[in-house]
């Protein structure tokens, strides 16, 4: 029995900006991708990549057409169920990391945790900061951190409720080479080991060719996809 997807976008268009300034941004996507899939999203800056994120991750609604994200259909939840429904089913990197700057390392990834719940939240923060390699950074504030560092808050934030997808864009955009392959290796990792869905959005088609499969926007269309045998699942 082939298995429903875990994001499926039937036709979705979306228009942000007034007046003047107003925008198509999404004409008519179709997208439909099962548990467990790497997808890359590649395509020129102002293509509508971003944008097809937030929908995706219920940030932004779609104005007509249909998002259902593991069964759910997310035009028909209202704002506070989204909420819920967002921290516990997905993870988001943002490109601009989004940590909150009063806060350190290991609250910026307990927290959130400890809203949706979690008894454990302090102790599974600390494990998956010690998964990306900081965990002698529990204590610092996102000011006194690299780049690198901040990112990889980023990503141990948005792997502890265990999503079952990872929606990261551009989650190398600013990182120098080794740690970009570092942080990759840790999304492909939690992705293959947890069954996660990982959608990426990258400039870097070497990123998008070891996805599954690579899905190529342009002003704000799908205009191609591409499965792909890349070697991902047999890295060494
Ligand atoms: N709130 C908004 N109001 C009006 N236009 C917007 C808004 N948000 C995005 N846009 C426009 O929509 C288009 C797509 O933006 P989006 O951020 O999705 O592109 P992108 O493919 O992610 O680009 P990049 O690779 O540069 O990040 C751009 O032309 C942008 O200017
Ligand atoms: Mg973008």
């Amino acid at each position: 029995m082939p298995s429903s997807p875990v994001i499926m976008i039937e036709k979705v268009d979306l228009s942000l900006g007034e007046g003047a300034a107003r925008v198509h941004i999404l004409k008519d996507i179709n997208l439909a991708i099962s548990a467990g899939e790497s997808i890359g999203i590649l395509g020129p800056s102002g293509s509508g990549k971003s944008t097809l994120l937030m929908v995706m991750a219920g940030l932004e609604r779609a104005e007509s057409g249909r998002v259902v994200i593991d069964g759910e259909d997310l035009g028909r939840l209202n704002e506070d169920a989204l909420a819920r429904f967002r921290g516990r089913r997905i993870g988001i990197i943002f490109q601009s990391f989004h940590l909150l700057p009063t806060m350190t390392a290991l609250e910026n990834v307990a927290v959130p945790l400890e809203l949706s719940g979690r008894a454990d939240a302090f102790e599974r923060a600390r494990a998956e900061l010690e998964a990306v390699g900081l965990g002698h950074r529990l204590s610092h504030y996102p000011a006194e951190m690299s780049g690198g560092e901040q990112q990889r808050v980023a990503i141990a934030r948005a792997l502890a409720p265990e999503p079952a997808i990872l929606i990261a864009d551009e989650p190398t955009g600013n990182l120098d080479f080794e740690t970009g392959e570092e942080i990759i290796r840790l999304m492909f990792e939690a992705s293959r080991r947890r069954a996660m869905t990982l959608v990426l959005v990258t400039h870097d088609r070497a990123l998008g060719a070891r996805c599954d499969r690579q899905v190529t926007m342009r002003s704000g269309e799908v205009v191609e996809t591409a499965a792909d045998h890349a070697a991902t699942h047999e890295e060494a």
